[in-house]
């Protein structure tokens, strides 16, 4: 009873989900495609006595890996680790991705630099030419956000991008606060020509935590789609 969407996802996650090995040290990505990883690790815990450590990149993340009886460990902890699997809002020809659309950006780029191998887990429709369809989140210090979102805005004119527009990510009338305290900023900018300088400049800006360019991070992408047909690109 899977929608063709979810059916696209959980079949990513499951092949995904075979690239675990006993004894490694595994991060846990965020987002719906990533619970499906989460269920389909549990599984295999119970089932066939895989044993593993998981490192969250979110609380949420964190809260579903202890209901499915997964061993939690912090990246404190792990030090580095041999996988992380996680999902994306956007992925290119080069494997390059947008991520944080769920909010959890800044510990999910941590978590997937610290890893030896990063498999993205996606569903056919996350594919683009050129990124930034999707809006691109900026993570920022609340002090003084107003200016950094206006420094933001200022930068973005040299940018080659086609639309300059800024949003804070609400969560109701409350400005929405990630896992580490900060604010999002959503940039709309329908096209990014070149996301490699984008992001340098985004980082540069006082205030600006991390954006959710994720440039030569990923590894391989399991992409599922509806009809439960899975491709693997490296
Ligand atoms: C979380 O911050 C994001 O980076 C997610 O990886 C992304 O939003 C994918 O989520 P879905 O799997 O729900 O599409």
């Amino acid at each position: 009873t899977l929608t063709p969407l979810d059916r696209a996802k959980c079949a990513a996650a499951c092949r995904a989900a075979d690239f675990v090995e006993g004894g490694m040290k595994v991060g846990l990505g965020t987002g719906s495609t990533a619970a499906f990883l989460i269920r389909r690790l549990g599984e295999r815990w119970r089932e066939e006595g895989l044993r593993f450590r998981g490192v969250p990149t979110s609380t949420r993340t964190a809260d579903l890996a202890r209901e499915e009886g997964i061993e939690v460990i912090s990246l404190e902890e792990a030090r580095w680790l041999d996988l992380t699997i996680d999902g994306a809002d956007e992925v290119d020809g080069s494997l390059n991705l947008i991520k944080g659309g769920g909010g959890a950006l800044l510990q999910e780029k941590i978590v997937a630099t610290a890893s030896d191998r990063m498999v993205v887990i996606a569903d056919a429709g996350k594919r683009v030419e050129t990124l930034g369809a999707f809006p691109l989140p900026v993570e920022v210090v609340p002090f003084g956000w107003t200016a950094t979102r206006a420094l933001i805005e200022e930068v973005l004119v040299g940018m080659d991008v086609l639309g300059r527009t800024t949003s804070l990510r609400m969560n109701g009338d409350m400005p929405f606060v990630t896992d580490e305290g900060h604010y999002i900023i959503d940039l709309h900018l329908n096209r990014i020509g070149n996301a490699r300088q984008l992001s340098l400049v985004l980082n540069q800006i006082p205030g600006v935590v991390e954006n959710g360019l994720f440039l030569d991070i990923c590894d391989t992408l399991v992409m599922g789609h509806g009809d439960g047909r899975v491709e693997v690109h490296d």
